[in-house]
């Protein structure tokens, strides 16, 4: 198998909200297809070009480089309602839209009825809630492994509105068991009936779409020499496997997640691009080893202006946990690794950077297991802190020499190199290491 017939897959190291819908804008215009492997609208990917904000949930985030064509694939799930508010916002006429965005038909369907549920689950769990977006994803995955659930292919027979009826019966009489009120519940602000209404609407609008079936559509393109790029979702330490159970998300967040989200055989991924921010940020309840309860951590949510883009919640921020990357990068199989957001650490006269944890006594450089996770002291490297504007700074080695320091830290730890920094939202605000030749190999021909 040749270079030229594998995927890329870019995806988040952390808890999400890494960064990664920008560093798939910049280096989209490599690529002709952009796909979407897994979650749903729990996602928020933020792009910032000309001056212009967008925040993307489902769509892949390639749909604003003409000739990309974007692929929101099997392993994800799919809420009509959002759907169709993100068709609004991309503001390209139905027409141009069929030309370059694609669903698979196997993609779940999450009802209005997912959502009354997520949010009856999050009840009856207390103080021991998840902290779930409440955008129904995983009750939709539980029905899709139960082999209950609906698929987008399934919207078009004639028997799919008997199916919705029967499987929202169920939800409901689940959901009043567990104590939820539906009358009292607001979905995005609407009554569930408003929703419901809504919903069927953006229903119509999703259908429009092209459907295909994701493994063929997009073995097919590789076969004919095209670029792909894989797009995560959330990241690494919210996998449902190997995250810190149960506090996760509902879906396989990792590498793998793609070969199994896409159709996608194992040797038919290329480079795995793994994006990681220069702190930690984690939105929802579970274990967060380097969180900072005081100013420090106040400073770095307000500079990195870390609320959710999908919830508008605060993040809780902490400093950067190097033997929790060093699990990421193992579990991915990372072959690059992208780091955003220095420059919200540029005011800091100091900057700790996490390089073991003590659990019982003992150390350990890579993250233990979750369940011994909330035990986890973490022993502290500090470094000075750069203290510089990074505003002014377009070359990797104009870098100010202690941002490097922290750099070099980090590359010698995990053991590979940081071949891009991200130091803004602009895509304008993007270095590639020299010599690292990411752009060299992408903008190759084959
Ligand atoms: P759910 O996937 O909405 O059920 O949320 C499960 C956990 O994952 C919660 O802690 C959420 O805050 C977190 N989560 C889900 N999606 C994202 C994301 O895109 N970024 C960051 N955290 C997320």
């Amino acid at each position: 198998m040749t270079e030229n017939n594998r995927a890329d897959v870019l995806l988040g190291l952390q808890w999400g909200d890494e960064g990664k819908g920008k560093i798939v804008d910049v280096l989209t215009p490599h690529y002709k297809m952009v796909a979407r492997f897994q979650g749903g609208p729990n996602a928020g990917h933020s792009l910032a070009f000309e001056d212009k904000k967008y925040i993307l949930h489902t769509i892949p985030s390639g749909i604003f480089h003409p000739g990309c064509l974007n692929v929101v694939g099997n392993g994800v799930v799919v809420d009509p309602y959002i759907f169709s508010n993100e068709m609004d916002q991309l503001n390209l006429p139905l027409e141009k839209l069929k030309e370059s965005l694609f669903i698979c038909s196997k993609a779940h369907l999450i009802l209005p009825s997912h959502r009354l549920l997520d949010a009856a689950f999050e009840l009856k769990k207390g103080k021991l809630k998840i902290g779930s977006t409440l955008k129904g994803i995983g009750p939709a995955y539980t029905d899709k492994v139960a082999r209950s659930g609906i698929r987008i292919a399934d919207a078009s027979a004639p028997d799919f509105r008997q199916k919705y009826d029967t499987l929202k019966a169920e939800h409901f009489s689940l959901a009043t068991s567990l104590g939820c009120k539906v009358e009292e519940l607001r979905l995005d602000g609407l009554s569930f009936d408003a929703y419901e209404k809504a919903w069927f609407k953006g229903l119509d609008r999703l259908l429009a779409i092209p459907q295909v079936q994701s493994e063929l559509f997009v073995n097919e393109a590789l076969d004919k020499g095209a670029r792909v790029l894989a797009e995560g979702a959330q990241g690494t330490l919210l996998d449902i496997d190997f995250g810190s159970y149960p506090f996760v998300t509902s879906s396989n967040t990792i590498a793998a997640g793609a070969c199994i989200g896409l159709g996608l055989a194992p040797s038919r991924i290329g480079e795995v691009f793994g994006v990681f921010k220069a702190y930690c940020t984690r939105v929802g309840s579970g274990p967060f080893p380097t969180e900072l309860h005081g100013d420090d951590g106040d400073h770095i949510r307000k500079m990195g202006n870390e609320y959710g883009s999908t919830t508008g919640r605060p993040r809780r921020c902490g400093w950067l946990d190097l033997p929790a990357l060093k699990y990421a990068v193992m579990i991915n199989g990372v072959s690059r690794l992208i780091m955003t957001k220095a420059d919200v650490l540029n005011d800091l006269e100091s900057i700790k950077v996490c390089v073991a944890y003590e659990i019982d006594g003992e150390q350990k450089n890579i993250m233990p297991p979750a369940c011994n996770l909330q035990n986890a002291k973490p022993v502290y490297k500090e470094i000075k802190g750069w203290q510089n504007d990074l505003d002014q700074i377009d070359t990797f080695e104009q870098l100010p020499p202690a941002l490097l320091e922290y750099v070099s830290l980090i590359e010698e730890y995990i053991g590979i190199t940081v071949d891009i920094i991200s130091l803004g939202p602009d895509r304008k605000q993007t270095l590639f290491r020299k010599g690292a030749g990411i752009l060299e190999r992408l903008s190759k021909k084959f």
